[in-house]
Parts: C-alpha cells; structure tokens; sequence
C-alpha cells in the first residue's frame, strides 16, 4: 500500500516537472516570437543599433540614387540615403511598401558637404498604424537625439506621400 502512494507521488512529480519544463519552453519560444525582429523603436537604442550595424558600410544606398545626391528642402544640399537589407529588398522588388523591420537612414549634408544631421524612418509593426507605423528620429552628428518617436512634423510633410508609405525620395512602384 505505502509502495503505490510512493509511485503514484513520484509518477505525479514527474509529470507536474515534464508539464512545468514545457511550458516554459514554450512560453520562451513564444516570447522569442513576438520579440521585436531589429531593435526597439526607441531613438538611443536605434542610434546604438546603427552604429553597431556600421551601416554607412554595410547597406546599401538606396537604389537608384547616388551618395551625396542633391536634396529636396527641408533635409539638405546634398543627401545620402542608406536602407537595410529588408527595406532594400522592398525597393528592388518593387512592393510599393516596406516591411516590418525596415530603415532607411539619411544623411543631411550642407552643400560644401558637411554632415549636418542624419534622418531615419524605422518600420515597426502595429507602432502607429494610422500612419504607416514608423517610427522616425532626428540624430545630430555627434548621435544626439533633436526628435524621435511619433514625431507631427516629420508625418505631417511626409503625409503628402501617403499613397508611397510615407516615402519622398522615390516612387516604390
Ligand atoms: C517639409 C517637409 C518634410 C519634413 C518636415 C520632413 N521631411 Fe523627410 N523628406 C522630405 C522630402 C521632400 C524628402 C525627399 C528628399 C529628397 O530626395 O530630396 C524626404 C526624405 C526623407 C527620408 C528618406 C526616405 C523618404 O521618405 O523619402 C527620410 C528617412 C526622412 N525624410 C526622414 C524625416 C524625418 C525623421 C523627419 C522629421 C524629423 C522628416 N523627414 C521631416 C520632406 C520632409
């Protein structure tokens, strides 16, 4: 009798430690899921994440377009556009929209060629989905933050692009 209370115990523990060492797996999976696919949408995190991408390196100019380019007001004389892998893709494929996890990185020359303040639109999903869900930021040379996040002014010129999610310099389609 004491025998198979201690079996049955034993057969219970067992099964409570393989339910509780699944779920946890799976709630980790799940959390993995659902983590955000690039960085947060967040200005200094997104600064870090540029550097450390090393991007004016790495990406690609934005297809089409030339370094150091002549810009349209109110970003600079002359202009520089870098766009990752994903965003890249978008353009070539010719989507007329950019996925979640998108960037394109823009810098602002003046026109004897002094980088004047860098620009950035960040696709984040279900972040502000009335306007295209970016995420927009205004760095200084140095990284230091002038605006970020929902930013009025930046969606309000923008908004004129609306039909080209968002985007100004180029037709996606
Ligand atoms: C008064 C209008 C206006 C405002 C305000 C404005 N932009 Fe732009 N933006 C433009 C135009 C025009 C272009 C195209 C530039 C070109 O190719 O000459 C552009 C291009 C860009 C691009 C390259 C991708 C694209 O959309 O074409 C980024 C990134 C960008 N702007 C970010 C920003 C951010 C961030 C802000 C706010 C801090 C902002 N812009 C505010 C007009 C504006």
């Amino acid at each position: 009798m004491k025998k198979a209370t201690v079996g049955v115990v034993s057969l219970l523990c067992f099964s409570l430690a393989f339910f509780v060492f699944f779920f946890v797996l799976g709630t980790q999976a799940k959390m993995g899921m659902e983590r955000p696919m690039v960085v947060k949408a967040d200005g200094k995190a997104l600064w870090d994440y540029l550097k450390k991408e090393n991007y004016a390196r790495n990406w690609n100019i934005w297809p089409g377009k030339n370094a150091l380019y002549p810009g349209k007001e109110p970003h600079g004389a002359l202009l520089t556009a870098y766009v990752n892998k994903v965003a890249y893709d978008a353009i070539k494929e010719k989507r007329g929209m950019f996925s979640d996890g998108s960037i394109i990185v823009k810098e602002n020359y003046t026109a004897d060629k002094k980088l004047a303040a860098l620009t950035v639109m960040y696709k984040v999903k279900g972040y502000n989905l009335m306007v295209g869900d970016w995420f927009w930021a205004k760095y200084l040379p140095d990284g230091k933050i002038a605006a970020e996040g929902r930013v009025d002014a930046c969606i309000q010129c923008h908004s004129m692009a609306k039909a080209n999610d968002y985007i100004m310099i180029a037709p996606l389609k």
